[in-house]
């Protein structure tokens, strides 16, 4: 995480880490862990009331003053689809509404619905789109459903307007049955001074589903289909990509597995990952099957991160659709080092994981958009401590070499 300290040292002097700049006071922790936050209800009049995949980006790489979080989640207002970003600058204690964010191809037909949030924020220029850029991307699947799209949308001024950028990848229409050609479930990270968009990809006639990316160094123009997960078994379906680098350098990928064969009737999506030197490269890394040392095994749709607290290795923490509790591992992801943890929060499909700043990376903001298929719930969110983290109460610089986590 901190490998490329040279430049995040360069950054001290935008923002310094010994002055605790207005909005970063250390004692507004002091009152303690935020426990359960209500984000969002969707409004009565909506005849679907759904909030999945709630999504959450800290904003520190462009030197900012103050910790911004923001947060958005699939929702089904009627008419023209759009997102609502929400802004919290308390620590996630408070939210309200700064923009609607409106997709391309769903504009286009006025209706259908935008699936699978996921946002970035640019740690570096990218072609013509500044550092402090924010990505959104998402899956608009148009009124006509007969198509899945990939979509990127940036954000110059902190997530107040968004401009639609390009579409990655496009597939057939939304169905997840083997033999259908959509795609899924966009994911970004940067390497090597590119962008990868990962996604799940039913397009391929040889998998079910199998999970790619795609790159490119200015996000107009994509690279070809590079294969991340794709299991010679057709009938298995890889989904959900998540990835952290970790402090040794490497980095962690994890996933579920459709019709996964460990063990079908506890984890049909048994949670499953890989390590590698480069996150563009995991098709060639082994498969682990995660399983805690409780016994438990994770099923669907993990979110991982890593933390330079906890240990000497620091720790990833994971959470996944299944249990309330989370898994982390203090030995860079090593196969019998899982523990499960208890949380502080309910069950949810999809739940985001995101590093605070605060005391030194202990606190982690979770973020809970609800269970799958429901047409009732709300988004909520609130902290998780680390275990064995330093119960320090620095707050440190957001912008603090966090950015160049990914290189
Ligand atoms: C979904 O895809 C499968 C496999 O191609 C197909 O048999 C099925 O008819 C599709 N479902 C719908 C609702 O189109
Ligand atoms: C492929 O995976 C499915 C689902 O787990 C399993 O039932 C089947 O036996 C596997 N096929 C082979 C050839 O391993
Ligand atoms: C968080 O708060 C919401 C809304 O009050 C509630 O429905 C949910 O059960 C709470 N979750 C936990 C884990 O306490
Ligand atoms: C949610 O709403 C859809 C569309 O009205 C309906 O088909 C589905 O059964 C509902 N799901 C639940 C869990 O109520």
């Amino acid at each position: 995480m901190f490998h490329l300290i040279l430049v995040s040292f360069a950054l001290y002097a935008c923002f310094p880490y010994a002055t605790a700049a207005p909005g970063w006071p250390g004692s507004a922790y002091g009152g303690g862990l935020v426990k359960n936050v209500t984000v969002f209800v969707p409004p009565t009049e909506w005849p679907l009331r759904k909030t999945p995949y709630a999504r959450t980006v800290l904003l520190n790489q462009d030197c900012e003053k103050d910790e911004v979080l923001l947060t958005t989640w699939a929702q089904q207002p009627p008419g023209n689809p759009y997102w609502y970003i929400y802004e919290s600058k308390d620590h996630g204690r408070s939210w309200s509404e700064i923009s609607k964010a409106y997709f391309h191809a769903t504009s286009k037909s006025g209706g259908g619905r935008i699936e699978q949030p996921y946002f970035f924020e640019l740690a570096k220029p990218v072609g013509k789109f500044p550092a402090g850029t924010i990505l959104l991307t998402g899956n608009a699947i148009p009124a006509d459903l007969q198509s899945t799209n990939i979509e990127v949308l940036a954000s110059y001024d902190k997530g107040h307007s968004w401009e639609y950028v390009s579409t990655v990848a496009v597939g057939g229409a939304p169905n997840a049955t083997n033999g259908a050609t959509p795609v899924w479930e966009p994911f970004i990270m940067m390497y090597d001074n590119q962008i990868g968009v990962f996604y799940s990809d039913q397009r391929d006639p040889a998998h079910g589903q199998k999970l790619a990316h795609q790159t490119s160094t200015d996000l107009v123009h994509w690279g070809p289909v590079v294969d991340d997960v794709a299991y010679a078994n057709y009938t298995l379906r890889p989904g959900m990509t998540t990835i952290a680098k970790m402090g040794n350098g490497k980095y962690i990928f994890s996933y579920e597995l459709g019709f996964a064969p460990e063990d079908p009737i506890n984890a049909p999506y048994a949670v499953h990952y890989r390590i590698a030197d480069s996150p563009f490269e995991f098709q060639q890394a082994t498969p682990y099957l995660l399983k805690s040392n409780d016994g438990k095994i994770p099923s669907s749709s993990p979110y991982t991160v890593w933390t330079p607290v906890g240990g000497p290795k620091g720790t990833i923490v994971m959470s996944d659709g299944s249990f309330a509790e989370l898994f982390i591992n203090k030995e860079y992801g090593d196969l019998d080092s899982w523990v499960t943890v208890k949380s502080g929060h309910g069950i949810g499909y999809s739940k985001a994981l995101t590093v605070l700043p605060d005391q030194g990376e202990s606190i982690i903001w979770l973020t809970n958009g609800g269970m799958y298929g429901f047409n009732d719930t709300i988004v909520t969110g609130g902290d998780f401590k680390v275990p064995g983290a330093p119960s320090r109460e620095d707050t440190i610089s957001a912008c603090r070499g966090r950015g160049f986590t990914v290189n």
